[in-house]
């Protein structure tokens, strides 16, 4: 990959052709946005995890439109080069492929960003074809998709019976024929995963979906250790809550002990 030029969905596909992994890493903010591109991520997601990432929700189903949109213009603003997508929020795509694209123009004119996401396979690749020949880059996302948490009751592992396996084989095959620039895979079995790979022309993005995906996503507080706990998929390469409690825990105390200001 051009070290230099800005990321494309062509050079994501271009990577997934030579195969080249990509970084993928959730943000939220213009610093963060920053730190992760300086550091080799080629994706920013802005996904509608920032309810419980940053708003202190439990799901994502309240985020709203209006904050992802505030969202992604920080990361917008704060990256360069790195490819940045907005997840769509539950309620604003839905509906039809009329209210999908009505939702993504207000995305892209008031964020920047370069694409959006959404949740579905096959029950959405109509609304995905009618982004897409509109020119929109839309990144679809399969296999565990939290905004339906109230509907199957968990966030359970899918794909490990015959049913969902192939369910999600076609939901995979029908996302890329409508014309998705990318599929999100999320908590799905290793072999499954490296099977859609394989027969898909688009890039996997895997988060607990195992090593064979085009690419790999993570939260940004699951990887920087912030979150309380972490997915078993997830594992934390830095303890950031523990950093910042120190270093907050010995300004106060500095504070009330009078060392500080010198
Ligand atoms: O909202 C999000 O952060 C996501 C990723 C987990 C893929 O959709």
């Amino acid at each position: 990959m051009n070290e230099k030029k800005p990321i494309t969905a062509a050079t994501l596909l271009r990577a997934k052709q030579c195969g080249e992994k990509t970084a993928w890493l959730t943000a939220y903010d213009a610093p963060s946005a920053g730190i992760a591109e300086a550091a080799g991520i080629d994706v920013l997601l802005v996904g509608d995890s920032l309810g419980m990432a940053v708003l202190g929700l439990t799901t994502t189903i309240p985020v709203t439109l209006e904050q992802m949109i505030h969202h992604t213009a920080a990361v917008v603003r704060g990256r360069q080069r790195a490819w940045v997508v907005c997840d769509l929020p539950f309620g604003s795509y839905q509906r039809s492929p009329g209210q999908a694209f009505d939702t993504t123009v207000r995305v892209l004119q008031q964020s920047g960003c370069d694409a959006v996401k959404l949740e579905g396979g096959t029950h959405m690749s109509e609304t995905i074809r009618f982004l897409a020949e509109r020119g929109i880059a839309v990144v679809a996302h399969i296999g565990l998709t939290p905004q339906s948490v109230k509907r199957f009751g968990s966030y359970r592992k899918r794909g490990k019976d015959d049913v969902e396996r192939a369910g999600l084989i076609a939901d995979a095959q029908a996302v890329a024929e409508a014309g998705a620039v990318a599929v999100v895979l999320e908590n799905i079995p290793t072999g499954l995963a490296a099977e859609i790979t394989a027969a898909t022309s688009i890039p996997t993005v895997g988060i607990g979906a195992g090593v064979h995906c085009d690419a790999q996503v993570l939260v940004w507080n699951d990887l920087l250790g912030i979150s309380v706990s972490n997915p078993p998929f997830a594992p934390a390469y830095a303890d950031m809550r523990q950093l910042m409690h120190d270093a907050i825990a010995r300004w106060a105390g500095a504070v009330k002990s009078g060392a500080f200001p010198k």
